[in-house]
């Protein structure tokens, strides 16, 4: 069984370390394409070193650009490479473009995709990962959901629920496989870091590209540093917005670094008082450690970090953000761990994709294939709880 893992950007490569350890472990000789998305080695080669990935068998080296262009790039790149390399299945993970051209390509070939971080749904159409998601979940043929919300939005969308399997959050198995290992991190001490700190991540467009957003968001941040110092590694997006706009912050209080390797963002983020961000993984890693998290921004495509963790919505008015900060620094939060949050997540999908494809696979080239609940040999037999039985077929 040759499976085929597709990473991209940044938050893809905590999601394939490990399964591609999970896949070798079950007997496979997974192969590994890095599509060059994020190319800074802030953003790729130290996530790498940290998370003991192999190199990339291929690195396709597209680079950024427009979502059209980079898509394209993608696209083009990786058929040529599937044209050259044998696969059965295609792994792709997350929201980027990166996983979505990647599907396309696979299965127009032919070949089918699993998808890690299925179901997931901000219902915020002007967010491109949305339209990531949507698309990659309406091709893929397996759709492994990190919590019960998302079969419920797979189904409301009228998924085959054959098609999906929540494993669990593949983000905690590369966290609590790597905690302890943080811990010996020296980033407070080369940082100067005493006492308590807050931590701040922010790079998706509808904030970082709006500069009256970003300005009002950077004068809340210097309130909030007014009691609490603030650790910024700043993405390129928002380094060159902020230099572009003149929004500066000050060093005294604001303290603007590099993007940093997993290790060390994961001994702040576990000792960090607050965490201020407008990223999706962020969100899960606190609830994960029990940190209160403030998400910047109107929607979440990750609810159970509000309803079973340490997350709090808050939108992008600089006094809510102000205001919730106060209430957080005065309340305590406690770690959480919604249902299969557990480390073992790479190992539940290893397990079903080594079963090779389904036979109620819908992929349409095989007319001959029974017909989706006709087989015997259901997704949802082993230990994986499934969405509601399907009605189809
Ligand atoms: C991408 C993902 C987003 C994910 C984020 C994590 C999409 C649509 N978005 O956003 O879901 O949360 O990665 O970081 O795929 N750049 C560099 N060096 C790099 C990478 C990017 O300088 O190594 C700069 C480039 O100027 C580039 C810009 O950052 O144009 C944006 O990068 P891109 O990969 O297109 O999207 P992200 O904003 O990083």
């Amino acid at each position: 069984m040759r499976s085929v893992v597709i990473a991209g950007a940044r938050p893809n490569f905590v999601k394939v370390a490990p399964l591609l350890r999970a896949l070798e472990a079950g007997g496979s000789q997974p192969l590994l394409v890095h599509t060059g998305q994020h190319y800074d080695s802030s953003m790729s080669d130290a996530l790498f070193r940290d998370l003991d990935i192999p190199a990339p068998d291929v690195n396709l080296g597209v680079g950024s650009g427009t979502h059209a262009s980079q898509t394209a790039t993608v696209m083009t790149t990786f058929e040529q490479w599937l044209e050259e390399n044998q696969a059965d299945q295609v792994v792709t993970v997350g929201d980027v473009n990166s996983t979505l051209a990647c599907t396309l390509v696979a299965v127009k070939r032919g070949v089918p995709v699993a998808h890690v971080e299925a179901g997931l749904r901000s219902f915020d159409r002007s967010m491109p990962e949305e339209v990531n998601r949507l698309v990659v979940d309406a091709l893929a043929t397996w759709l492994f959901t990190p919590s019960i919300d998302a079969n419920e939005n797979l189904l409301a969308e009228g998924v085959d629920p054959t098609r999906i399997f929540l494993v669990g959050n593949i983000m905690v198995d590369s966290l609590l496989a790597s905690l302890e290992k943080a811990r010996s991190s020296q980033i407070r001490r080369a940082l100067d870091l005493e006492g308590r700190f807050g931590l701040v991540t922010l790079h998706r467009p509808a904030l970082v590209d709006a500069p009256v957003a970003l300005a009002g968001v950077v004068s809340a941040l210097h309130d909030i540093a007014s009691e609490l110092t603030l650790v910024f590694p700043v993405h390129p997006r928002t380094r060159k917005r902020m230099e572009e706009n003149g929004i500066a912050v000050d060093p005294r209080v604001v303290r603007l670094v590099e993007p940093l390797g997993y290790l060390d963002f994961l001994l702040l983020e576990a000792e960090a008082s607050l965490v201020l961000t407008d990223s999706g993984g962020i969100q899960e890693e606190t609830t994960i450690l029990g940190v209160p998290c403030l998400t910047l921004r109107e929607n979440t495509e990750r609810p159970i970090t509000i309803t079973h963790g340490t997350n709090t919505l808050v939108g992008l008015d600089p006094d809510a953000i102000r205001h919730a900060a106060d209430l957080v620094l005065r309340g305590t939060a406690r770690p959480s761990a919604p249902p299969l949050w557990d480390g073992r997540t790479a190992e539940r999908i290893a397990s079903i994709l080594l079963r090779g494809t389904p036979e109620v696979s819908w992929l349409p080239p095989s007319r001959d294939a029974p017909a989706p609940g006709g087989s015997e040999k259901t997704p949802s037999d082993g230990q994986t709880p499934i969405g509601p039985k399907s009605t189809h077929g």
